[in-house]
């Protein structure tokens, strides 16, 4: 093809581009976006946006933007025009309008990794039907009667591994008492089995690749995660088949209490669907919660008075415990942990395990006077309101006893509304975590047995930093004594 041919060839699709980007400048010059920055070309503000920064402040991108276009601008993120919210009210509208206004939409590669059934990336009728069941699983009932038992169980066992004096990765620790809980849940699996090794091996390679830039060629770790992936499911996908034939032989119901068991006796998902809800259960169950644990070690570590109010808390339940002849926590012991939940509360405030959601808007939407464009992304970053000054007094301040007045922060002006209403942790609306429970009675008993047993401090010094996911990069090092109650 000659040079005259290849131009006459290419004209028309340069025309309709240059005529597309023109209506729709046209079009944004006629809405009232948020003030705000494109950044470069294709990726935009996004290197300023993800670099790490200390997990209780908002980071220098935000706060340079927050205080220069205010709580609502716009930006260019991850290849897409973008609202970023920093704002308290718009981060509840955006959230409670979930399917009318704005839908869920993570990142291609999230989707690539975690599955295209998973949780995270569905959105319509078959979110709603897997959401049913990883409530069912989770629900009020299962925690008291199943998982309040097997939560002590796996708590008891890490803690049981620590010696006096002795020094480790706190974070190492959270997260096998999180994943040895979520395995044995998921799929009956029992803590040290070499299967169970085997798997947490693979995860680790696994988690690596969903947190790190989706390059998918040889040696990165998005390639490396791809492949953990691939074996893991077919970890997965051996047990449903055991599962199978054990029902075959036995001739009848066979019932496992574990998701899996539950999934392949009660829904109609395919393999492919079990296989990726039990992949995000995992990933979901088991990142967040261990983190929080870290943290909540870490903050405690620096607030020994927060200490002392903990220890004579659990130090009632146990002492009650023994007088009635008990031994294993029950529902009860854990509704009289009051202050511990204010550590929870105050934990999870402060750390942000989860810094913001993604979501895209639906509709042209208008809010306080702005335009937010159908099909931009929009981000609620639920960090920024959580250590928001005008909310929180000394929002970098480890402060559990804020908590205190029923449950909810005191505003720092006194007068507005309760923040209680703009702490959302776990998000919000029809896509709050289905987990939140499970994590908090996770936290609370973890709690209730560390301070009864342990005292700690920092081995080394070491914090907990924003890469946006939460990680303490030394693993929050450790040095523990056991003390008799
Ligand atoms: C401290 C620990 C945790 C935090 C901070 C946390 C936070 C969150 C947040 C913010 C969301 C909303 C995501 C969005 O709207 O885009 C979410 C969703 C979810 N979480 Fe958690 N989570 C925690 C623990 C858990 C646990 C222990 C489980 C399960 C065992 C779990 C399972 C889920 C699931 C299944 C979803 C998706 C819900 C849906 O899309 O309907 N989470 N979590």
């Amino acid at each position: 093809m000659s040079d005259s041919e290849l131009i006459l060839c290419l004209l028309p699709s340069v025309i309709a581009l240059l005529l597309f980007s023109v209506l729709i400048h046209r079009r944004q010059t006629h809405l009232n976006l948020p003030p705000g920055l494109s950044g470069w070309p294709f990726i935009g503000e996004t290197i300023g946006y993800l670099q790490p920064y200390s997990a209780t402040t908002i980071g220098h991108f935000m706060e340079q933007h927050v205080a220069r276009f205010g709580k609502i601008y716009r930006s260019n993120l991850f290849g897409e025009p973008t609202i970023v919210s920093a704002d308290a009210g718009l981060n509840r509208f955006i959230l409670q309008n979930e399917g009318r206004l704005f839908e869920c939409s993570y990142p291609r590669s999230i989707g690539g990794i975690l599955g295209k059934w998973s949780m995270l990336v569905l959105v319509g009728d078959m979110h709603r039907d897997m959401r049913t069941i990883s409530l069912n699983f989770l629900s009020h009932g299962r925690l008291r009667t199943h998982l309040l038992r097997e939560v002590e169980k796996n708590t008891l066992l890490v803690l049981g591994s620590w010696r006096d004096n002795s020094t480790f990765s706190a974070q190492d620790e959270a997260k096998k008492f999180t994943f040895n809980l979520m395995a044995k849940h998921i799929m009956s699996l029992d803590p040290g089995e070499p299967e169970t090794e085997q798997l947490k091996k693979e995860y680790v390679t696994f988690m690596k690749g969903v947190v790190s830039p989706p390059l998918n060629f040889p040696g990165t770790a998005y390639w490396k995660a791809l492949r953990s992936r691939s074996t893991i499911l077919k970890f997965i996908e051996r047990k449903m088949e055991e599962r199978i034939e054990r029902k075959k032989e036995a001739g009848e119901r066979v019932e496992d209490d574990d998701l899996l068991g539950w999934v392949l006796e009660y829904s109609n998902l395919s393999t492919e669907q079990i296989l990726d809800l039990i992949l995000s259960l995992l990933f979901a169950g088991h990142e967040t919660s261990s983190v929080a644990i870290a943290l909540a070690i870490f903050f405690l570590e620096g607030c020994p008075r927060a200490i002392d109010q903990l220890r004579e808390e659990h130090l009632d339940i146990a002492r009650a415990k023994r007088e009635a002849g008990e031994t294993e926590l029950n529902w009860e012991d854990y509704k009289k942990m009051e202050f511990t939940q204010c550590v929870i509360s105050e934990t999870l405030r402060l750390g942000n395990v989860v810094r913001f959601l993604h979501r895209k808007a639906l509709k042209d939407v208008r809010y306080q006077g702005y335009d937010i464009p159908c099909g931009w992304k929009v981000l609620p970053v639920i960090a920024a309101v959580h250590l928001d000054p005008h909310l929180f007094d000394q929002p970098q301040h480890f402060n559990p006893w804020r908590w205190q007045n029923n449950g909810r922060a005191s505003s720092s002006s006194g007068t507005g509304p309760s923040t209680g209403n703009y702490f959302m942790p776990f998000g919000g609306g029809p896509r709050l975590c289905t987990g939140s429970e499970l994590a908090k009675l996770e936290m609370a008993v973890f709690i209730h047995h560390l301070v009864l047993n342990f005292s700690w401090e920092l081995a080394d010094s070491d914090e907990a930093f924003a890469f946006p996911f939460v990680d303490f990069p030394k693993g929050l090092p450790i040095r523990v004594f056991s003390h008799s109650q």
